[in-house]
C-alpha cells in the first residue's frame, strides 16, 4: 500500500515531466545524464512509439519496453530487461558519456545496459526512439552519418517488425532471431525460436523451433513469401516487400512496409506459434492476418523422407510419385517417420530424367546447393550431370527462373499445396519418368537461332549429304553435343499441329537400331528434324567404296544385317505405331562410333502422309533400286514392302555391289537378277565381295543370300514377314526355296511403271524423292 502512495507523485512527476520537454523539444530523444524513471516515456517524432517502464499481463514486475503508442491493448515490441525484472519502480534509465544506455535499480546497480562493440570514446552521443520503432544510439559527431552505436533492432524479443533483419552476420557469426515470451506476464526467453538456421554453403531458411528441435519450417523466402506460406495474402490496401540478402558478409530477411493507416507486427507466441497481426491506426485494433504452423502438414517432416504432405488428402501423408511407403508393415496410421523410397533404384544411365511437381512447399535446404546466375534449364544439366543430386528447384519466384537450388540427399518436409506453391523436379529412373509422362512424351523445341549457331549458319562445310526429304547438316550445341540436323525441304508450314504431333510419335520410336530423334525446329517457314549425331557417316559410304569396303569384315557385315533387321521389327511390330519405313536403303543406315547399325528416316514417310491409308498412296516415296514391284506399280506398300528393301540391302552388303547401277559383262540383269542366276546355277557364294577375306563362315554367307532371296520375291505374300527374317537370321532351320524376285532386269522398275512421270532430279542414284505416283 505504501509503494501506490509512493508512486502517486512520481507520476505526477512524470507528466509534468513530459510536458515541459514536450515544449522544448526532442521528447524522443535521451541526452547524456538525462534520466528516464518509472512513469516517464519518450515517444517518437510522430507519436507511433513509446519507451518506458511497463508491467506485462498481471505481473507486477516492471521492466524497459517500447510499444505502439496508439494501440489497445497496449502491445509491446522490445523489452530491454527480458530476464532481470525490476520489482520495484525506482528503476532509472541513463545514458552514459561512452553511448551505453543502462538501467540502474533502486540501489545503483546496473540491470541491464546496450552493450556495443563500437568502443572508444564518443562525443556528445544520444538515444532516440525513431518512428520504426528502432530505438538507435547515435554518436554526436557522425550522426549525419547514420552510423549507430547500438540498436534495439539487433536485439529483438518476439516480435518481427517492418525494417527489422533476421539472419546472421556471418562475419562476427552473431545471430538475429526471434524468441518467444516464457508467457504473456513473463517476457523472459520461453522455448521457442523464430529464425535462420545456417548450415555452411547451404541454402538458409527459416525455422520455428523448440528449444534446438525444428516444429515446422517456413522454408526459404522465394522473392514473394516464405514456401511454407504460399497462401499468405495479406490486405492489399498495404504493401509489403519481402527481402532476402544473401552475400559474402550478411544473410537476413526483411521486409518493408508501406501504408499511412496500417502498421504490421510478427509475434512469436508463448505457445510457439508466429501470428502476423495489424493495426488500423483510426480505431487502433488489431486484426489478425496469419498464424503459423497452420494446419496438419506445417509439422516439420510429418511424412518422412520422400513423402509429402497434403491437407485435402486422408492420410495427409503420400509418397511423391516414383517413391512408395519404406516400412508398409510397420506403418501405423499417423507415423510416416520413415517415409518412402523409390519405386525403381537409380543407375545413374543417361535416360534418368525429372519428373516435375508443380504447387509444393520446396524440401528442406539443409542439403541443398545455391547458385544464383544459373537458369533453371542450366541447373537441369547441372542437376542431371551429378548422379547424387536428387532434385532441383528455382527458389525465387520473382526473379523469373534465374537462380538454383541442388538436393544433394533425401527430400524432408515436402508438401503439396491446392494452388501457388513452387515447381520441383524430382529425379527419377527413366521407366518412371517414361511411365509419369504418359502420352505427353516432351520432345524438345530447338529454336532456329541454337540450330543457326550449332552448324554455322548451315554453311556448306557442315553439310552432311542430302538424303531424304532434305539437306543434312552437322552441328554441335553449345553444351557439346554433336547433332545431325535434317532441314526438311518439301514441308508445308501448313500442318504444324500435325508435323508437332507426328514429332511426338516418331520421338517415342525408341530402338537402338533406330537414330535417336532430339528435338525439332519449327519457326518461320523453316521445319527441321535433330537426331544424334553418327560418327561412321553411313553403310553406303563404306560398301561401295573400294577402299573402305575392306574396313567391313564379315562378322561386322552379318551383325549389321542383324541390327538392321531388329530395328525394323521394331518398326513393323514392336512398337506402338507399326511404322513402316518406305525408303529403307544403305544411306539410311547410319552407324555409330561401334559401327552399330542405326535406321536413319524412319517415320518421315508417315509424316508426308499424314493421314492416309496404309494400303494406298497417290505419292511414292522411295529409292529406286530398293523400290519393291508393288510399291513402284500401284503405291501399294505396306511391311512387306520394306521386307523387299530389306533383301536388297542384304544382297549388297554381301556383295558390296549396288543393286542399281549394276553391270555385269554376261548379261543386263541387276545384282538381284545376278544373285538369282548364281543361286540357281549353286555358286551364290561367287555373289560375296572379293574384297573380304576369306574366312568367313560359309554357312552364314549362304543363308544370308538365301534369305536375302526370299526377300525381294516378286509376290509380297511371298517375302517372310519381318520376325520370320530375324529368327532366320539367328536359327538354323531349314530355308524354304526362293522364287524369282521381283525387278531383277535392270531398269525394270520404270518398264513396269510407265505411269510414273519420274522427276529430272530422280538421276541420282541415292536420291530419294517424292514420286508423284497419279
Ligand atoms: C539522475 O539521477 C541521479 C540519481 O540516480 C541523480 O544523481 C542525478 O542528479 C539525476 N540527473 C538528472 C539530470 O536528473
Ligand atoms: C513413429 O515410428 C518410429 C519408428 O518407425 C518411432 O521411432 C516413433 O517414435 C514413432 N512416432 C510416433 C509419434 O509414434
Ligand atoms: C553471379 O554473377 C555476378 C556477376 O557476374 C557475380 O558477381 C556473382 O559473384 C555471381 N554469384 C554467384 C553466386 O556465382
Ligand atoms: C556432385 O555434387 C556433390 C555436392 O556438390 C559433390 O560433392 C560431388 O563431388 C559432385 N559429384 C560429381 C561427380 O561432380
Ligand atoms: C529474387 O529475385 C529478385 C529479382 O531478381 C531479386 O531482387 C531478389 O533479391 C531475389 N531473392 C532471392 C531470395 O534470391
Ligand atoms: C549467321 O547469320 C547471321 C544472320 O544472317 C549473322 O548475323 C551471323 O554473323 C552469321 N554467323 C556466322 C558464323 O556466319
Ligand atoms: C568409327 O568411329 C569411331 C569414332 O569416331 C572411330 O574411332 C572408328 O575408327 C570408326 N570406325 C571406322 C571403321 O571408321
Ligand atoms: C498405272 O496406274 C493405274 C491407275 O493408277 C494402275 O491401275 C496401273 O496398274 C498402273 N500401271 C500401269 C502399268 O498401267
Amino acid at each position: 500500500m505504501n509503494q501506490t502512495i509512493m508512486l502517486l507523485p512520481s507520476i505526477t512527476m512524470a507528466f509534468f515531466f513530459l510536458m515541459v520537454v514536450r515544449t522544448c523539444n526532442s521528447v524522443d530523444t535521451i541526452a547524456v545524464y538525462q534520466n528516464i524513471t518509472d512513469g516517464e516515456t519518450i515517444v517518437s517524432e510522430n507519436e507511433i512509439f513509446e519507451m518506458g517502464f511497463f508491467s506485462p499481463g498481471s505481473s507486477k514486475n516492471r521492466y524497459l519496453g517500447i510499444w505502439f503508442k496508439n494501440a489497445s491493448p497496449h502491445t509491446v515490441v522490445w523489452v530491454g530487461n527480458r530476464k532481470t525484472p525490476l520489482t520495484n519502480t525506482l528503476g532509472i534509465v541513463k545514458l552514459d558519456s561512452h553511448g551505453i544506455l543502462s538501467l540502474y535499480d533502486g540501489s545503483g546497480s546496473v540491470i541491464w545496459s546496450s552493450h556495443s562493440s563500437a568502443s572508444g570514446i564518443n562525443v556528445n552521443p544520444s538515444a532516440q526512439l525513431l518512428d520504426t520503432g528502432n530505438l538507435v544510439i547515435q554518436d554526436g559527431n557522425i550522426l549525419s552519418k547514420k552510423i549507430f552505436i547500438w540498436q534495439s533492432f539487433d536485439y529483438p524479443g518476439d516480435t518481427f517488425i517492418s525494417g527489422m533483419k533476421l539472419g546472421k552476420n556471418l562475419i562476427t557469426g552473431r545471430e538475429i532471431y526471434l524468441s518467444s515470451w516464457r508467457s504473456a506476464d513473463d517476457p523472459s526467453p520461453g522455448e521457442y525460436t523464430v529464425g535462420y538456421l545456417m548450415v555452411k554453403g547451404k541454402y538458409p531458411q527459416v525455422y520455428i523451433r523448440k528449444r534446438s528441435v525444428i516444429e515446422t519450417r517456413m522454408g526459404p523466402y522465394n522473392g514473394i513469401a516464405f514456401a511454407g506460406q504460399p497462401n499468405y495474402k495479406l490486405n492489399p490496401v498495404y504493401i509489403y516487400k519481402g527481402d532476402m540478402v544473401l552475400n559474402q558478409k550478411e544473410m537476413y530477411f526483411m521486409y518493408t512496409f508501406s501504408s499511412t493507416t496500417l502498421l504490421l507486427r510478427h509475434i512469436t507466441t508463448p505457445g510457439g506459434k508466429l501470428e502476423v497481426w495489424h493495426l488500423n491506426m483510426h480505431n487502433q485494433e488489431w486484426m489478425q492476418d496469419l498464424t503459423f504452423p497452420q494446419d496438419n502438414c506445417d509439422n516439420y517432416g510429418l511424412c518422412g523422407p520422400y513423402g509429402s504432405c497434403s491437407t485435402v488428402t486422408f492420410p495427409n501423408c503420400g509418397c511423391l510419385k516414383g517413391f512408395e511407403l519404406k516400412n508398409p508393415e510397420e506403418l501405423n496410421p499417423g507415423n510416416w517417420t520413415s517415409g518412402c523410397r523409390r519405386s525403381r533404384a537409380l543407375d545413374c544411365g543417361p535416360a534418368e530424367g525429372f519428373l516435375m511437381f508443380s504447387s509444393m512447399k520446396l524440401p528442406d535446404t539443409q542439403n541443398a546447393e545455391f547458385d544464383g546466375n544459373m537458369s533453371l534449364q542450366e541447373c537441369e544439366v547441372a542437376c542431371n550431370n551429378n548422379c547424387s543430386c536428387t532434385a532441383y528447384a528455382n527458389p525465387n519466384i520473382s526473379s523469373g527462373s534465374v537462380g538454383c537450388l541442388q538436393w544433394f540427399g533425401d527430400l524432408i518436409d515436402v508438401r503439396m499445396y491446392p494452388q501457388n506453391g513452387q515447381d520441383l523436379y524430382v529425379r527419377l529412373a527413366a521407366s518412371e519418368v517414361l511411365g509419369s509422362k504418359k502420352g505427353s512424351l516432351e520432345v524438345p523445341l530447338f529454336s532456329l537461332s541454337t540450330i543457326s549457331r550449332a552448324t554455322n549458319n548451315f554453311s556448306i562445310d557442315n553439310k552432311l549429304g542430302e538424303v531424304g526429304f532434305g539437306p543434312v547438316y552437322k552441328g554441335v550445341l553449345e553444351e557439346g553435343q554433336e547433332i545431325a540436323v535434317k532441314r526438311l525441304s518439301k514441308f508445308s508450314t501448313q500442318g504444324l499441329d500435325e508435323f508437332r504431333n507426328e514429332v511426338i510419335c516418331i520421338a517415342k520410336l525408341q530402338h537402338r537400331n533406330l537414330v535417336k530423334l532430339l528435338g525439332y525446329c519449327i519457326q518461320g517457314h523453316e521445319t527441321m528434324l535433330v537426331y544424334e549425331y553418327m560418327p561412321n557417316k553411313s553403310l553406303d559410304w563404306f560398301i561401295f567404296d573400294d577402299l573402305r569396303r575392306s574396313l567391313l569384315d564379315w562378322p561386322q557385315r552379318f551383325h549389321i544385317i542383324h541390327g538392321i533387321a531388329r530395328g525394323l521389327l521394331y518398326l513393323h511390330q514392336d512398337s506402338r505405331l507399326r511404322v513402316v519405313h518406305r525408303d529403307l536403303k544403305a544411306g539410311n543406315v547410319l552407324l555409330d562410333c561401334d559401327m552399330n547399325p542405326k535406321i536413319s528416316d524412319f517415320g518421315l514417310a508417315r509424316m508426308f502422309k499424314g493421314h492416309e491409308s496404309e494400303a494406298n498412296t497417290k505419292k511414292v516415296v522411295g529409292t529406286l533400286g530398293y523400290i519393291s514391284p508393288e510399291y513402284a506399280a500401284n503405291g501399294f506398300f505396306s511391311v512387306k514392302s520394306d521386307i523387299f528393301s530389306f533383301g536388297v540391302l542384304m544382297l549388297e552388303i554381301v556383295s558390296g555391289k549396288k543393286n542399281r547401277g549394276f553391270v555385269h559383262e554376261d548379261h543386263h540383269d541387276n545384282l538381284l537378277g545376278h544373285a538369282w542366276r548364281l543361286y540357281k546355277e549353286g555358286k551364290s557364294l561367287d555373289l560375296i565381295d572379293a574384297s573380304l577375306d576369306k574366312s568367313w563362315p560359309v554357312s552364314e554367307v549362304l543363308r544370308s543370300i538365301h534369305i536375302g532371296l526370299l526377300c525381294v520375291q516378286q509376290r509380297a505374300e511371298d517375302r517372310p514377314d519381318t520376325q520370320s527374317v530375324v529368327r532366320m537370321l539367328g536359327g538354323e532351320d531349314l530355308l524354304p526355296s526362293p522364287k524369282q524376285p521381283g525387278f531383277f532386269i535392270q531398269g525394270s522398275e520404270c518398264d513396269l511403271t510407265k505411269n510414273i512421270s519420274l522427276p529430272s532430279s530422280l538421276n541420282g542414284v541415292t536420291v530419294s524423292e517424292i514420286i508423284d505416283g497419279r
